[in-house]
């Protein structure tokens, strides 16, 4: 049988040659490029020299256990990709539900169904190779998007700079209508230059490399806070913080990121005489659930997917300025801590802003 996902590198990882034999001899109908290790320690040296496509891994090994493996592959950030499909005796449930939550893709029990294996790992490396191509073009937008942005600034702001130079310069030649356009103008030009800043920004808190150091989040959530305050000092703003773990995470991404949920709870809170903005933190399982939560105006439930679009925006420049980015970039900035983030709002009634970063 021909597949159409040849150079694709199969890895069996077991011990027992039975096993093996049976596994291989269904794997060699197809194209694949089978590569065999009897332990994790082999498997790893294996993998170190050529990464394989997809993995087929017994839960029993005689070194380390294939859970300890699976996991030490998913935490490792050039093999964590690499499907993970558990090929093993153990059919118990508690094996199984581990298995997947440690980041394996199936999970098939001894003795296996030739067809049914097959299937199960084309399907994988189908979805593996999708993903790949998926990646490659999302990433090859985003570098469009980059230069494009990049490269209007410049223009832009000559635009700018010769409007200025033509407003002091032909005044007197023009009527109040012909100034009150160039005005206009000048103002659309400072929009549009704000609107590649944010774009820049937005593209950047997606490519920038990520140091990780220990942030204190108590103390991080009151500084960023802190130095808002002179937009706000005219506000009556309880900021309240509650206990908050320290995290590892990216200082300058971080505080981007504080800066934007913060800015949206003094901006969503102004129409209060009194704006209480809360911050609290729970613990569950592997990771911290954070919680900003404020008083203000909320927002419709029902338009909550449109919250993470780039310049969408569920209120009016009218009633609130903004451009529509800053919780773009929040999720670009969570999703590569390893995190989520969603919002919760009702109409008048305020605004929780959830996320979480893995422990
Ligand atoms: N705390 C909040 N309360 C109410 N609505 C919110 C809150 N945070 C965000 N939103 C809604 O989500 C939209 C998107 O938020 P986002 O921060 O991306 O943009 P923005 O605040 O409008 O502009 P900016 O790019 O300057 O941050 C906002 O326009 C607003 O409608
Ligand atoms: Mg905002």
């Amino acid at each position: 049988m021909k597949s159409n996902f040849y150079n694709a590198q199969v890895m069996i990882i077991d011990d027992s040659p039975e096993s093996i034999e049976i596994a291989a001899n269904i794997l060699k109908k197809v194209d694949y490029q089978l590569k065999v290790a009897i332990n994790a320690n082999i498997a790893m040296d294996l993998i170190k020299k050529d990464k394989p496509t997809i993995i087929l891994l017994d839960v029993n090994l005689p070194d380390i256990d294939g859970f300890t493996f699976c996991e030490k592959l998913k935490k490792n950030k050039d093999y964590m990709d690499i499907p993970i499909i558990f090929l093993t005796a153990s059919n118990d449930e508690k094996s199984i539900q581990k298995a997947f939550n440690i980041g394996a893709c199936d999970y098939v029990t001894k003795p296996f169904n030739a067809k049914e294996l097959l299937a199960r790992v084309n399907t994988q490396i189908k979805l593996y190779k999708q993903q790949k191509e998926l990646m490659k073009a999302y990433n090859e937008l985003d570098s469009f998007c980059d230069i494009i942005a990049h490269d209007l600034k410049a223009p832009l702001l000559s635009i700018h700079q010769l409007i200025n130079i033509f407003q002091e310069d032909y005044k007197s030649h023009l009527n109040d209508d012909g100034n009150d356009l160039l005005q206009v103008v000048d103002k659309k030009s400072l929009e549009l230059i704000e609107m590649i800043k944010y774009l820049l920004d937005f593209s950047r808190a997606g490519k920038s490399e990520i140091k990780k150091t220990d942030i204190d989040m108590q103390e991080y959530c009151k500084k960023v806070f802190s130095e808002m305050i002179d937009i706000t000092s005219d506000r009556n703003i309880a900021f309240n913080v509650g206990y908050l773990p320290i995290i590892s995470g990216d200082k300058i991404l971080i505080k981007q990121f504080l800066q934007n949920i913060i800015s949206n709870a003094i901006k969503y809170t102004s129409v209060r005489k009194k704006a209480i903005i809360e911050f609290i933190c729970e613990e569950k399982n592997n990771v911290y659930i954070f919680c900003c939560k404020d008083n203000g105006v909320g927002f419709d439930m029902r338009n909550a997917n449109k919250l993470f679009r780039v310049f969408e925006r569920l209120h009016s420049s009218r009633e609130f300025p903004g451009n529509g980015v800053g919780l773009a970039i929040c999720k670009r900035i969570i999703q590569r801590h390893g995190g989520k983030i969603w919002l919760e709002g009702e109409i008048n009634k305020g605004t929780k802003c959830w996320f979480t970063i893995p422990k």
